[in-house]
């Protein structure tokens, strides 16, 4: 009797292993063809560093025109003269405070979206997203911030953009959301780790009910500030390299981890749970 069970779970692990597998080759073995999309206009939130910048650069190699938000003017600025001088492509910016979004947030939306509607949009990057270690009864304002930071734009975003996608029959919606929605993490990101959680279950609700290329992208460590990791880890990427995984895997996976390497972290977290966890945040 007791090698059957065995069997059973060596089985089961076994499947578990293979659907990991599977989903990463969908994902990851075919190279971008976001061409598809037409040269048209790509929005990004986020967009003067860190992740943000990469998509900004890697879209504009592509032939897209971009709209670039973020909340300083002087490095939006910068950064829109630098992909217009490389990449000769037409740039709008938008300089606007996530942070401020959440006291009315169909105004502050509605403004932004005036500004572009227009424009031939078939790509948005919800990619803004911010986070920061501490213990959850203490930090009022930390939550208000990543809530506002981490879900609105994305939900009214998404909410202005898709009409014209649908009528289109083309667009693509990447949504930047994080490992800690599937990894155990140790303490004091609870906030952080559920409006992740939100971001994914959102995106995959909204694939299903419009049929559009809606993808929740849930990296591992990336090399920004955000994560203020600049040492090479084991399962630390580059963010053009997350960018151009990204990229493979729109219109083809619903939600992926993007990179080989933080597929194999998240392996690792998952076969070895919180021990590892704690044991890499350690080290971090
Ligand atoms: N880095 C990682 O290891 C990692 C891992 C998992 C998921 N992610 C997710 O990846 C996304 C990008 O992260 P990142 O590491 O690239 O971050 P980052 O390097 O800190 O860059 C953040 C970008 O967002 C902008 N921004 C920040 N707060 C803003 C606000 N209140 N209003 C408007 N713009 C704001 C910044 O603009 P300014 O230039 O004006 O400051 C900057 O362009 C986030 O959603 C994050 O949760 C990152």
């Amino acid at each position: 009797m007791i090698e059957y069970i065995f069997f059973f779970i060596g089985f089961c692990c076994i499947l578990k292993v293979a659907l990991v597998l599977l989903e990463f080759l969908q994902g990851y073995s075919h190279i971008s063809d976001i061409k598809k999309y037409g040269h048209s206009w790509a929005i990004i939130t986020g967009a003067t560093d860190g992740v943000g910048l990469a998509f900004a650069k890697k879209l504009a190699q592509a032939g897209f025109s971009l709209i670039l938000i973020s909340r300083n003017p002087i490095k939006l600025l910068q950064v829109a003269r630098e992909l217009n001088l490389q990449y000769g492509i037409n740039t709008l910016t938008i300089a606007k405070d996530f942070n401020d979004c959440n006291k009315d947030p169909q105004e502050f939306f509605n403004g932004i979206y005036a500004k572009c509607q227009n424009l031939n949009i078939t790509l948005l990057i919800n990619n803004v997203g911010y986070g920061e270690k501490a213990p959850f009864i203490e930090s009022l304002p930390l939550i208000l911030r990543q809530i506002s930071i981490n879900i609105f734009p994305m939900v009214f975003l998404t909410r202005l953009i898709l009409p014209s996608l649908i009528s289109n029959g083309l667009g693509g919606i990447i949504n930047i959301g994080s490992i800690t929605t599937l990894r155990q993490f140790p303490v004091l990101i609870a906030v952080y780790s559920a409006t992740k959680s939100f971001e994914l279950i959102f995106s995959q609700t909204c694939s299903q009910e419009y049929n559009l290329d809606i993808l929740c992208i849930e990296p591992s460590f990336i090399n920004t500030k955000l994560t203020k990791i600049y040492r090479r880890k084991p399962f630390n990427i580059q963010p053009d390299e997350f960018v151009e995984a990204s990229l493979c895997c729109l219109g083809r996976v619903g939600h992926s981890f993007g990179h080989w390497r933080h597929y194999i972290s998240y392996f690792f977290y998952t076969v070895l749970g919180p021990f590892i966890s704690i044991l890499l945040d350690i080290t971090n």
